[in-house]
């Protein structure tokens, strides 16, 4: 099943895609700056996104984004304090944010640490509408998501059988997830949903299938989340390694050397 704005990159390899990814950030923030004066965007967790975001802090890439421009903000978080070793802010804030030296007031991290990860939700469900709230669309709209997705098909932290994956009220929800036996905070499919750019990340032999199943197979987002990623009129771009793409066979496939 793969949405009619849907652009399936296929790279070479892991270092290849993480260049892609990069080049793809690079464009979107000019054309973001360009017309709106910043650019927003949320991270995500993952090896590929750190890949990615050591790459833009990276002397090959730091000189050709604004940074003063750039608006950070995450679509998705554990239930730990922002100094533990699982935190996704924590991981972003090393490999990009503080060799780069981002001043706190464009960081908007979720806040972890609270008890209460409802809470956290709803505080960061507020902060977005104030920082991006705006009188046409009751949805906030970021400029760009980047996601990665998970053996089992998560994105986000949208897991198979939660009901976050069904949510249409919340922008952002706390929902248990059972394999751990803990709390995530996550941006909601309609929230992702309403950027103007969505892209995912993806490499590595071991996603070959859930690649497959997602993107070739039959539509059950109760098991396969990435599935309900279909922004409204924004872009969705899978930039797949090849070793991911392996067992596509769709001829809407991109080849990029
Ligand atoms: C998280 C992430 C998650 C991640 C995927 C892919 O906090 O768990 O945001 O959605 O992007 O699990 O991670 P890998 O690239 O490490 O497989």
């Amino acid at each position: 099943m793969i949405p009619h704005n849907t652009e399936i990159c296929v790279l070479r390899d892991a270092p290849t895609l993480t260049q892609a990814a990069a080049e793809q950030v690079v464009q979107h923030a000019a054309s973001a700056v360009n017309s709106r004066g910043k650019f927003t965007v949320a991270l995500a967790g993952g090896s590929s996104e750190k890949s990615l975001y050591t790459l833009l802090a990276s002397t090959k890439f730091c000189s050709r984004l604004e940074w003063g421009r750039i608006e950070f903000y995450w679509g998705d978080e554990r239930h730990v304090a922002p100094d533990h070793d699982e935190s996704n802010y924590r991981m972003a804030y090393e490999a990009m944010l503080r060799p780069l030296k981002i001043p706190d007031v464009q960081i908007h991290r979720m806040e972890g640490e609270l008890p209460s990860p409802q809470e956290a939700a709803s505080r960061y469900e507020s902060l977005l509408r104030n920082q991006l709230g705006n009188s046409k669309s009751p949805i906030p709209q970021l400029d760009l998501v980047i996601l990665g997705m998970g053996l089992d098909g998560h994105t986000a932290s949208l897991f198979p059988g939660t009901e976050a994956v069904h949510e249409t009220t919340k922008l952002v929800v706390a929902p248990w997830v059972e394999k751990f036996q803990a709390f995530r905070i996550t941006m909601s499919p309609g929230l992702i949903n309403n950027a103007r750019q969505v892209i995912f990340l993806v490499s590595g032999m071991e996603k070959a299938c859930v690649v497959k199943a997602v993107l070739e197979g039959s539509f059950q987002p109760d098991e396969l989340p990435s599935q309900v990623i279909n922004p409204i009129s924004g872009q969705l771009t899978w930039l797949i390694d090849q070793k991911a793409a392996n067992a596509l066979s769709s001829r809407k496939l991109r080849y990029i050397e």
